[in-house]
């Protein structure tokens, strides 16, 4: 009797401590509706601009929400600068050269700043850059979840340790890595359409154009003539990862797997004859389909690990840690 007073007890005062706990730890829509409810519009004013600028922010900017979540979860880790006490992710293999944007999140960030000072951290402004980019290349829309917290951290070591898989990545690899952090292989393929826009720089491809067989002969020379050999010359030079529409976020990602112009030989890992390659043709066919799955698996990647409640700290300025 005693001890069923004592867990009922127990029970109610843990369902109220569970629920500020979720109140406190979850991402919600709403979370700046008081603190900053011209968040949106103070990002896009910026975003929009720099678009216009060039259209291969959108795909840059997609990119970073990507890094920074895969990375110790999404923490703004991503966009620190190196200290004398830590050496961050930009100069992580998978970064280093290749990230970029940064200047344009800072813009973002004083704008944001200007409008409600103190309040909006760079992990979420990443995370509502990321709808804009894929909004302004005429992609599909979702709800982003907010409140996540900037890190006071990042780790070089963290950013190489393969959490981001390689471009040689074999499709378990992928799997892997994407169920590591939570994510399904239905989320792995749908995101992976996120290379329907933007560039690759020919030592992420070189050795999938001249070596491999699982690739269309005419496309794998075309990029040959602008990835030469030997290794070293024409490293930064660039290619579209989707060669039939680089600006625009459709489906032909999945449309060039099926005819083996994939880019990456991580991408053509996708439609190799493997358990993927029947979401690859669905989403080929059916851009409603490939757009729904797509929204869906952004908000789930934007809830990996975020610092909220007490965690973290909301950053002044998004490449340095509060003094
Ligand atoms: C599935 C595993 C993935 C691999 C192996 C991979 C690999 C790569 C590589 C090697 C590049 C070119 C980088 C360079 O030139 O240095 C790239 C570019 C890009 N990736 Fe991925 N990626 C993956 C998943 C994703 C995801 C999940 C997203 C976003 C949701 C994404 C968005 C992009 C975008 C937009 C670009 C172009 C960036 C620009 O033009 O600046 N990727 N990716
Ligand atoms: C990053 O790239 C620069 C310029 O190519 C190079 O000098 C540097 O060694 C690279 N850093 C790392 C950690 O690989
Ligand atoms: C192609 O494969 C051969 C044999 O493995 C290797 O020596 C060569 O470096 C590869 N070429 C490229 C461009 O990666």
């Amino acid at each position: 009797m005693a001890s069923s007073i004592i867990i009922s007890s127990t029970l109610i005062a843990c369902t109220l401590c569970l629920m500020n706990g979720t109140l406190l730890a979850q991402l919600t829509p709403e979370f700046y509706s008081q603190s900053c409810p011209r968040v949106f519009e103070a990002v896009r004013l910026v975003f929009r601009d720099a678009v216009a600028r060039e259209r291969r922010m959108g795909a840059s900017l997609l990119r970073l929400h990507f890094h920074d979540c895969f990375v110790n979860g999404c923490d703004g880790s991503v966009l620190l600068d190196d200290t004398p006490t830590f050496r961050g992710e930009k100069t992580a293999a998978p970064n280093n050269n290749s990230a970029r944007g940064f200047e344009v999140i800072d813009m973002i960030k004083s704008n944001v700043e200007r409008v409600c000072p103190g309040v909006v951290s760079c992990a979420d402004i990443l995370a509502i850059t990321a709808l804009e980019s894929v909004l302004a290349l005429g992609g599909p829309t979702w709800t982003v979840k907010l409140g996540r917290r900037d890190s006071k951290s990042a780790s070089l070591a963290a950013a190489n340790s393969g959490v981001i898989p390689p471009p040689q990545s074999t499709l378990s690899n992928l799997i892997n890595r994407f169920q590591a952090v939570g994510l399904s292989t239905q989320d792995m393929v749908a995101l992976s359409g996120a290379h329907t826009i933007g560039q690759a720089r020919c030592t992420t491809f070189r050795a999938r154009v001249y070596n491999d067989t699982n690739i269309d002969p005419a496309f794998a020379k075309l990029q040959q003539s602008n990835c030469p050999l030997p290794t070293g010359s024409g490293d930064n030079n660039l290619a579209p990862l989707d060669v039939e529409s680089p600006d625009d976020f459709d489906n032909s990602y999945y449309q060039n797997l099926i005819s083996q112009k994939g880019l990456l030989r991580s991408d053509q890992q996708l439609h190799n004859g493997g358990s993927t390659d029947s979401l690859v043709e669905e989403y080929s066919g059916n851009p409603q389909s490939f757009y729904e799955d797509f929204a869906a698996a952004m908000v789930k990647m934007g809830d990996i690990r975020p610092l909220t409640g007490a965690n973290g700290e909301i950053r002044k300025k998004c490449r340095v840690v509060n003094s």
